[in-house]
């Protein structure tokens, strides 16, 4: 049990804005992840019946576990958002909040990172949320200094937070510089089985480092795009060059099903690029398939890596 959900492993697909679409969420869930998150979900877009942030409430019958990623700068527009959720009957196993996003579209309104400045709003959020009868989890980034994330994650769990999950950069650092994962450690320490880490995960030396903190789940994020299949080395699953170029044609042609060929394309060509590392005339290849313009090409080039 982790945050209040049963997980079959402690890693977790990460939310990802403009990636962790539905296809791509269904592969991660068939290779590997415990759990999945929607991209980031505006609850404005929710309760003016916005029908692209409908699309994102998609879930797979392959996904056992998916938690909807909600974000909004008030408290109430944020359940409001999660009613609409439920109303929508979305088969989501949690609520997510996004208190971590440091991009100044979604700062600006006070809505993501802002809400670290914002003790009261985010801990009314999470009340709010916890009415609604599924586990809240959220996400948030470290403060310049260890006190004040121990002091915000303190707010988050004494509102009811079942899960936080700190991404060791500040927002100023954006996505760039290192990943601290001091800071994971001590919160792991000081808020036993409530800490979910993000940072820098690329390898599975880096899982195998936050768990021993104490972390309960680990989220994959980038790494899972430079290795889509991370999720299963950690579990000892190491696949042959033929089998991973299999899936990966599979993947495009379930991807094109569920999303279009359009955005088939953009999924596939973000992880051909680490596939084809291991082909033969890789350089070549990556470079095709990097300036591919349709699936069947992609396709074609997959079938010769
Ligand atoms: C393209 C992109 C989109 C992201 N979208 C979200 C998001 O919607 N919600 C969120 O909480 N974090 C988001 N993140 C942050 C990631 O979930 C993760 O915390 C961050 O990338 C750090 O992990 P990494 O260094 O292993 O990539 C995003 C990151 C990237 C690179």
């Amino acid at each position: 049990m982790i945050g209040g959900l049963e997980l079959k492993s402690p890693l977790c697909l990460a939310p990802l804005a403009g990636v962790t679409t539905l296809a791509v969420r269904e592969f991660f869930a068939l290779h590997g992840a415990g759990l999945t998150h929607t991209e980031m979900v505006s609850c404005a877009g929710l309760v003016r019946d916005n029908a692209k942030t409908f699309d994102m409430l998609k879930v797979s019958e392959h996904e056992s576990q998916v938690i909807v990623q909600l974000f909004g700068n008030d408290d109430a527009l944020v359940a409001d958002g999660a009613e609409v959720v439920m109303k929508r009957g979305g088969r989501f196993s949690a609520f997510g909040v996004n208190m971590a996003c440091p991009m100044p579209k979604i700062t600006r309104n006070g809505s993501g990172s802002a809400l670290m400045k914002k003790p009261d709003i985010a801990a009314k959020m999470v009340k709010g949320l916890k009415t609604l009868g599924l586990p809240v989890w959220v996400k948030i980034r470290k403060f310049e200094k260890p006190d004040d994330t121990l002091c915000f994650v303190d707010v988050l769990v004494s509102a009811g937070a079942d899960n936080v999950c700190i991404h060791g950069r500040t927002p100023g650092q954006r996505y760039e510089g290192v990943a601290d994962r001091m800071i994971l450690a001590e919160a792991a320490g000081r808020f036993p089985g409530l800490i979910s880490a993000s940072g820098d995960v690329k390898t599975c030396a880096d899982i195998e480092e936050y768990l021993s903190y104490g972390c309960v789940a680990v989220m994959l994020a980038r790494g899972t795009l430079s290795n889509p299949f991370l999720f299963e080395e950690w579990t000892g699953r190491v696949r042959t060059q033929e089998e991973r170029l299999n899936e990966l044609l599979a993947f495009s042609h379930r991807a094109e099903e569920l999303e279009g060929t359009h955005r088939a394309v953009v999924a596939l060509k973000r992880f051909a690029g680490s596939v084809l590392r291991f082909a033969h005339g890789s350089a070549e290849l990556r470079h095709r398939a990097m300036t591919a313009s349709g699936l069947e090409e992609l396709r074609e080039i997959l079938k010769r890596g």
